[in-house]
């Protein structure tokens, strides 16, 4: 479409239950009561210039551009500033008000450069803009004046600029930093004519607190925060509306356009999730999509060890159905496998189910899902009935407790911590339960009511706990109770957790946290009014993660948090596809919609559908698929976008078991670590280069559009069919809104999607016949499994455990500029922020192994042992480090164990016993890792360039 600005309303919308009707030049309208004139009048197409408004934040009312009279009030009110009452007569253009916004715009003109043809952002710039609706056609002042316009420009931070001397002190960004982010790194310093913006402590946006949100840039009425990209490029000329590919959020963004080449991502006003937000991966960090390094050619080779050889595509597809073929011809249909992706799309997810399932003949299939949030389906289908979260995003504005437990918002989830903290700031509790002192335990004008820093691997004790304190303190909605849950299950579960050594006072010897904070914070989630539990891989990637799910399932159920808006129980979804993948039945047990492989109603469905009889036993998950490698039974497997040697447990068992087979396809956009192990190279597309959806933390179906062919030639699900077809079946879609009407047609709680509608308006499944318009809310009045279920959920410490050779605790997680592995962010400008992991040890634990900040550290576990630098900080409780996961050349899985969650094989990533000593650099692995990886790319581009 061409490009279009969002409409600016000048001042955020309201709701109230009394409406308002007024007059605005002659034209009757109705609005909220406290609707500003400004937006009342822009309700009806009337635009009132102004300059320092904008309708993501709250009014200033500073530029005095925006006056209106109104009938029998004496002067000329801001119309930003002023509400609507009823039955006034508003004038907002005459000749008074023309001279009045004139002169106001002659003295900011008369500071302001006349650089408009050569300035970035000319023809997109509300001071020009403004300047010609109130006719502004000479400065009578002149521009000898004292002035700014030699302001010297920050250039620090890597994605936009700050040139002072374009600057109208507005204050739009640093009411959006405040407002609409919450990091408060914005100022306006100094007074009158020394006013001006400063960032931080006038140290420059780069050494500040702003973490590139982009909220400012956005806001900017003139060219003084502009993004690099639109400097070095110009402006885009149209632009496409699509889904953010990094996290969970979900965010809808337009990419603007100038032919084929993206200019800038914006962040779309009428997403849902984001409601016009962006954190600096969305926002910023998209040149990974054509970054030097990404692989374009099909490559094949007949061993590992051999170099690589460009194909054409026609050669490589032939020789994975060939290989496959004789593979399952050798060695058995059950040989051979595939994983998806939460990276690609839910259309291109089902159709690798589909060609593991319908193709290969087997269930043989697994997503990389497994490895985080498995344990969010299995414990909340088991509670709730749905293998999803209970709310939308915009929920959290009525939530009045908050628990925030084994997540860390701000860094991992952005667009959705800012919502958080809008909520907190204007009054919601908040509980922490984290180990590590994480940002949302003290930011700014937010403090957690309770941090309970529990040890790692004691989250089901400490849930428990809280539980017993409801429980035992009489403070459960025992009518909540009665009427929505299943009362036996509950009787027995009571009887459980209220005994003794579920009690807060027995669980702090291992928790750590001492009893009476578990009591208050637990009295304060069941009695503060909304109750709300959002979490993260910090619950699930336990030895006992489902139980943690369980565990909260239960806490929110005997709450009466279940149901309505502000409440509930909600995962914070890692990658953009988790939810979609898992929703697609990429599990080897379980088809499209979580429906198990056994029923065979369901699988007769799809077995007339595809044509094919289906396999009713399950398959393998990716662990077994390694271990029957190394035993020999399992000789091939298709991996679409995912990097299982980087991302999955004991990195020495996944490389021994992709070693032991005869045939690895790995289909990325990069020549990632799996790669190593592999014979073909199927090169990806982004998600630039596709149609499809994607599904979010919140059910949500975000449409993701194509704005540029893709660059290897195909999209991903297109390199899917042509293995089916390759392998003898005539698969023909043509797009991938016909696999959508596929999954619609199988799937109940998507028989209402398609893309038609999903393009119009992003949908919360489940979308059919009881719910057309989607779900925003799940399990009110009743839950999907009809009465809430209740299970016992006995702590049983990990096996994982401390002693005299490895004292302390390991626990990982993410940096807000990177994402996971690193292959999409460590290819952007966002290194500046985060160059290497590094380990964060607590002052008590570094001085008695003489380990100062900055030094070299070996951390070893029982299976491996890597070094990386150490950051000293109190973040960390003795006892407990902490490290990202983001470079490869640290690779925290090499020392994670094989432990996972007793349910669902989730890895145990978050609890990992260790020893920390000084060390010299790099381990010797390291070091050959290094020097392979370079030999790779090396022989990469030697055959390449033959
Ligand atoms: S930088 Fe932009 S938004 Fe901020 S005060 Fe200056 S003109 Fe206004
Ligand atoms: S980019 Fe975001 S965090 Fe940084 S100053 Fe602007 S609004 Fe604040
Ligand atoms: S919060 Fe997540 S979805 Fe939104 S822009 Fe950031 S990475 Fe993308
Ligand atoms: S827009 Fe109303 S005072 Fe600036």
């Amino acid at each position: 479409m061409p490009l279009v600005p969002d409409t600016d309303y000048g001042t955020p919308a309201l709701t109230a239950e009394k409406m308002v009707s007024l007059t605005i030049d002659g034209f009757s309208v109705t609005v909220p009561e406290g609707t500003s004139i400004m937006r009342a009048a822009m309700e009806i197409g009337i635009k009132v210039p102004k300059l320092c408004a904008y309708d993501m934040v709250d009014a200033f009312g500073s530029c005095r551009l925006c006056l209106v009279e109104i009938e029998g009030r004496a002067g000329t009110p801001a119309s930003c500033t002023t509400p609507v009452a009823e039955g006034i007569k508003v004038t907002t253009q005459n000749q008074r008000l023309g001279r009045i916004r004139r002169n106001v715009m002659e003295l900011y003109i008369s500071d302001h450069p006349l650089d408009c043809l050569t300035c970035s952002a000319n023809g997109n710039c509300e001071l020009q803009d403004m300047a010609g609706a109130v006719g502004l056609r000479e400065v009578r002042y002149g521009y000898a004046g004292e002035n700014h316009l030699d302001a010297e420009k920050d250039a620090s931070n890597p994605y936009f600029t700050f040139d002072p001397a374009k600057c109208i002190v507005c204050s739009r960004c640093v009411r959006a930093c405040e407002e609409v982010q919450g990091t408060f790194a914005l100022t306006i310093d100094g007074r009158g004519f020394a006013s001006h913006v400063a960032a931080g402590m006038d140290e420059g946006f780069l050494g500040s607190e702003c973490v590139s949100c982009g909220a400012c840039v956005q806001a900017c009425p003139t060219a003084t925060l502009m993004e690099k990209s639109v400097i070095d490029a110009g402006q885009p000329e149209h632009s496409v509306v699509t889904t953010c590919a990094y996290c969970g959020v979900g965010c809808s963004f337009k990419a603007e356009m100038k032919g084929d080449q993206v200019i800038r991502m914006v962040p779309w006003k009428d997403g849902k999730a984001n409601h016009g937000h962006s954190c600096v991966k969305g926002r910023f960090a998209w040149g990974y999509t054509q970054h030097r390094d990404r692989m374009l050619k099909p490559m094949v080779r007949e061993r590992i060890t051999d170099p690589w050889r460009e194909v054409s595509w026609e050669e490589a597809i032939g020789r994975v159905a060939s290989e496959f073929r004789r593979i399952q011809a050798q060695h058995g249909k059950g040989a051979i496998g595939g994983i998806t992706s939460s990276r690609c799309t839910n259309e291109e997810t089902f159709l690798v189910q589909k060609l593991v399932r319908a193709v290969f003949g087997n269930n043989n299939v697994d997503t990389c899902a497994r490895v985080c949030h498995s344990p969010t389906g299995y414990g909340l289908s088991r509670t709730f009935g749905t293998s999803a979260g209970t709310q939308d995003f915009d929920s959290v504005e009525d939530a009045d407790v908050i628990i925030v437990i084994g997540a860390n918002p701000t860094d991992a989830h952005p667009v959705f911590a800012s919502r958080m903290k809008k909520r907190l700031r204007q009054g919601a509790k908040l509980i922490v339960i984290d180990p590590r002192r994480i940002d949302l335990v003290r930011s700014p004008h937010i403090e957690a009511d309770f941090h309970l820093p529990l040890l790692p691997g004691t989250n089901v004790a400490m849930v428990n706990a809280l539980a017993h304190t409801i429980v035992t303190e009489a403070l459960t909605d025992a009518a909540y109770v009665r009427e929505r849950c299943d009362l036996d299950a509950y009787a027995a579960w009571e009887a459980f957790i209220r005994q003794p050594e579920n009690s807060p006072e027995t669980v702090a010897a291992y928790t750590g946290v001492p009893a009476e904070n578990i009591r208050a914070a637990a009295r304060l989630y069941a009695t503060g009014g909304n109750g709300a539990i959002y979490y993260g891989l910090g619950v699930t990637e336990h030895s006992q993660g489902t139980t943690t799910v369980m565990g909260m399932a239960h806490l929110a159920m005997i709450t009466g948090n279940v149901g309505k808006r502000g409440a509930g129980v909600n995962p914070l979804r890692g990658q953009n596809n988790v939810q979609g993948s898992c929703d697609m039945g990429s599990f080897p047990h379980e088809l499209s919609g979580y429906r198990h492989l056994s029923d065979s109603t369901t699988r007769e469905m799809f077995e007339r559908d595809w044509g094919v009889s289906l396999d009713p036993e399950p398959g393998l998950r990716i662990p077994n698929m390694l271990d029957a490698a190394v035993d020999g039974s399992y000789r091939g497997i298709y991996i679409q976008g995912e990097d299982i040697l980087q991302s999955d447990p004991d990195t020495h068992h996944v490389a021994a078991g992709l070693a032991a087979m005869e045939c690895v396809v790995v289909q990325d956009l990069f020549l990632n670590e799996t790669a190593r192990y592999a014979h073909v190279f199927l090169p990806g597309s982004t998600f630039l280069e596709k149609d499809g959806t994607f599904i979010n933390a919140e059910r949500r179906i975000g449409i993701v559009r194509k704005v540029m062919q893709p660059k290897n030639g195909y999209a991903d699900w297109e390199i899917t069919q042509l293995i089916a077809r390759a392998m003898g079946k005539d698969w023909d879609y043509t797009h991938p809104s016909q696999i959508m009407d596929e999954i619609a047609r199988l799937t109940p709680t998507f028989a209402g999607v398609s893309f038609e509608r999903v393009a119009k308006e992003s949908l919360q499944w489940p979308v059919n016949d009881k719910a057309p318009d989607g779900t925003p809310i799940m399990h009110v009045g009743t839950f999907v499994r009809g009465k809430g279920n209740f299970l016992i959920t006995e702590y049983v410490p990990t096996d994982e455990k401390t002693g005299p050779r490895y004292p302390l605790l390991l626990t990982t997680g993410r940096i807000l500029s990177q994402y996971n592995v690193g292959a999409q962010t460590r290819r952007t400008a966002n290194t500046v922020w985060h160059e290497e992991d590094r380990l964060e040890i607590h002052p008590h634990d570094a001085e008695d192994r003489g380990i100062r900040d900055g030094d070299w550290v070996l951390l070893r576990s029982r299976a491996g042992e890597t070094s990386l630098r150490a950051k000293i900080t109190d973040r960390v409780a003795p006892g407990v480090v902490y490290t990202t996961f983001h470079h490869p050349d640290t690779q925290a899985n090499v020392i994670t164990t094989d432990y996972s969650d007793w349910a669902t094989n989730c890895p145990e990533y978050k609890v990992t016993a260790v020893q920390v000593s000084p060390s010299n650099g790099p381990s010797k692995w390291q070091e050959e890792y290094e020097a392979l990886s370079r030999e790779t790319r090396r022989v990469v581009q030697v055959e390449a360039a033959e």
